[in-house]
């Protein structure tokens, strides 16, 4: 029966309550209102909307230019610098002494840590931290890498590279030694900016020790500045390392704000694709702050009095534009947590928005699903009654979990925007407005005013309701990644050239969708080989680099299985060389050390969030007659244990029944 409900209420839509639509800044009406807006010249619209949310030093002439595409610009001729519209304007309004940042620390064994940031204090500490940079001569420019955990100096750092006109590229701080030395490399940075450790879990992770290990190869990084956090040892190198405190004592609090034009790189981040090497995703500065702060203003119907609360790290996409810059454009309160919400219980979450007064708040669907496995007990010992609006990002939602997280966070009170968009689509490109759309669980609804997302056949004609097909971005939008940092080439090939409407190539995202009766869209996830495990997104080619780089591997392959919590888990198919300890036709059992051995080489090689759940060895691999690894074969043996599709282009039928045999013994 409780299947049953499930499934039947997949079909409820739900319309925004009347207590919100009386409030929100955009109603049905207003929402139609804007779309017939966008449609009418949607480069005007985009042309409005950076006028009127962003400060501009030198104000644009120019709007979209097209003739280069796909590559694109977007106010081309106008100069900004993107802090004096998060924080300057700030300070000459009753924001002044409002709080920016609201922290609160992982550790409570000495109670509680916080800190509170006014926007008056977060300015003078951006420009105590660009001085600072500067002294050590960065500049316009140059790449600075920040490997930091989630604390007030990480987003503190972003602004100040942004202050300065130099291009940040944020590491997450769960990659490995040799993940931030492959970025620091591909990037050319010249200064990196770290802490010498994190927690996570109770645990200190050592993020000076692996920044060290990383610059043995990278002689193109001239300074390292540490903040202290956790209170470890850390080697520091005469010349090159600095203490953050040290060199930001003294430290004017006043540093003018480089103008730069609206096409210079405001950041580098690193994001998976299908080949082993992880593509230098490059954001624009105009452009992606006008998307950014649209994008903020109307999903999440920000109001100067709301608490809002991202759960995303900034060393995601997520973190960048909804922590870093969106909020702070418009002057909003941001809730940052250090941690892992299970420390030191399954509550903490909910003890956080208590504590805090949440109103918004924006997560992930694989955190739902843990908290959902965790219980009601957890979120009901709290109040919860100052949260108005839920979001959700990263991977399609399971209506179940849409559907716990209405009624036992929201109270059935608070409307949910699920919000579909990428790395390289720097902002929201799909959601609900909250007070506007009718929602239905699983569905993120549609492509918000000026933006055109489209379901299209392989052929180029598009879907009708009802037909699933490709995901693409019909025009140029002002967020849009520019180019892949170093690789122009990639970009165009990556993004451009698979998918065409009237024979001119159009962005396609890498997701398959279905559009509904309503014109609603329903992501169904990649297409590609790229993986979303939990959120993350993981290339399938770069775990198998990670794997063949052991030496006792000879070949590797690694797909998706569908995972209850995680939404997809990693599987690995690996062949080891001869006369290495490990042979396939060893009992399986015996097969775990092997197996547990290289999850740590790949922990080891890009870092924990690559680790394969399953590990399973084969004497070899099925392939085709010319060669290619047959996926889709491993695939359907990974989730059923059995492939069932066509195999008639299999090389070897003989190793396909051995794998499939391999699976039942398990069992
Ligand atoms: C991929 C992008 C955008 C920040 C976090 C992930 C999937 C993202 C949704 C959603 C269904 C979603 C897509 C997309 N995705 N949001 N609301 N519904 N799928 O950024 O690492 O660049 O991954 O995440 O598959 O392509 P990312």
């Amino acid at each position: 029966m409780k299947t049953l409900d499930t499934v039947l209420q997949e079909h409820r839509t739900f319309p925004p309550s009347q207590t919100f639509t009386e409030k929100a800044r955009i109603d049905a009406a207003g929402l139609s209102a804007l779309h017939a807006q966008a449609e009418r010249d949607p480069v005007a619209f985009w042309a409005e909307q950076a006028r009127e949310l962003l400060l501009w030093r030198t104000p644009f002439t120019q709007t979209l230019d097209e003739s280069r595409a796909p590559f694109v610009t977007w106010f081309a001729d106008g100069e900004l610098n993107l802090t004096e519209s998060c924080l300057d304007r700030h300070l000459a309004t009753h924001r002044r002494n409002k709080a920016a940042l609201i922290w609160e620390g992982e550790p409570t064994e000495r109670g509680v840590e916080s800190r509170v940031l006014t926007y008056f204090e977060l300015h003078r500490e951006v420009c105590r931290a660009a001085n600072a940079l500067r002294t050590l001569g960065v500049k316009t420019g140059d790449r600075v890498v920040i490997y930091m955990p989630m604390i007030p100096e990480l987003v503190i750092a972003v602004l100040a590279c942004a202050r300065l006109g130099a291009t940040h590229s944020v590491i997450f701080g769960g990659f490995s030694a040799e993940a931030i030395r492959d970025r620091v490399q591909d990037a050319g940075a010249t200064c990196v900016l770290t802490a010498d450790g994190g927690y996570r879990r109770g645990k200190v992770i050592p993020l000076k020790q692996n920044v060290d290990e990383a610059l043995h190869s990278c002689p193109g990084v001239k300074h390292v500045v540490v903040v202290s956090r956790v209170g470890c040892d850390v080697s520091m190198h005469a010349g090159r390392d600095h203490f953050w405190a040290d060199l930001l004592r003294g430290q004017s609090a006043h540093c003018p704000a480089v103008a730069v034009p609206a096409e210079h790189p405001l950041f580098i981040l690193y994001t998976s694709g299908t080949t082993g090497k992880p593509k230098g995703v490059v954001h624009s500065t105009g452009g992606y702050g006008t998307q950014v702060a649209y994008t903020t203003r109307h999903v999440f119907d920000l109001r100067d009095e709301d608490t809002y609360f991202c759960t995303a790290d900034v060393g995601w996409i997520t973190g960048h534009s909804y922590i870093a810059y969106g909020p702070l454009l418009h002057g909003a309160t941001v809730l940052i947590y250090e941690g892992a919400p299970d420390t030191p219980h399954r509550g903490r979450l909910w003890e956080i928005c208590e504590r805090w007064g949440a109103t918004i708040l924006y997560t992930a669907p694989t955190a739902i699903r843990s908290f959902m496995r965790w219980g009601d007990e957890w979120p009901k010992r709290h109040d919860l009654s100052s949260l108005r609006l839920l979001g959700t990002v990263g991977e399609p939602i399971n209506p179940a979990a849409w559907l716990w997280y209405h009624e036992t966070i929201g109270q059935g009170r608070c409307p949910i925007v699920d919000t579909w968009w990428q790395t390289e689509t720097g902002a929201i490109m799909v959601s609900p407005l909250p007070g506007a759309t009718a929602t239905k669980p699983g569905s993120c609804t549609q492509p918000l005013p000026g933006l055109s997302v489209e379901v299209i056949h392989k052929d180029g004609t598009r879907c009708q309701p009802g037909q699933g097909g490709f995901l693409v971005i019909s025009r140029p939008w002002p967020s849009q990644l520019r180019t892949v940092w170093g690789d122009p080439e990639r970009y165009r090939k990556t993004y451009f050239g698979d998918m065409f409407i009237d024979g001119k190539p159009v962005y396609f995202t890498g997701d398959g969708a279905r559009l509904d009766e309503d014109g609603y869209l329903w992501v169904v996830g990649r297409v590609d080989d790229v993986l979303n495990v939990a959120g993350h997104r993981i290339g399938t080619a770069e775990v198998e680099s990670a794997l063949v780089s052991h030496p006792a591997v000879a070949e590797a392959a690694v797909v998706g299985r569908p995972d209850e919590l995680k939404g997809q888990a990693l599987v690995a198919f690996v062949t080891l060389r001869a006369g290495s300890a490990q042979r396939s036709d060893a009992p399986l059992s015996a097969s775990e050390a092997a197996a547990e051995i290289l999850r740590k080489h790949v922990v080891k090689e890009i870092g924990a969030i690559a680790r394969p759940d399953e590990i399973r060895f084969t004497e070899a691999l099925p392939k085709t007659r010319s060669g290619k690894i047959m996926r889709r074969l491993l695939r359907e043996i990974a989730c059923s244990g059995r492939a069932r599709g066509d195999v008639t282009t299999l090389e070897d039928i003989a190793v396909l029944e051995r794998l499939s045999a391999q699976h039942s013994d398990e069992e």
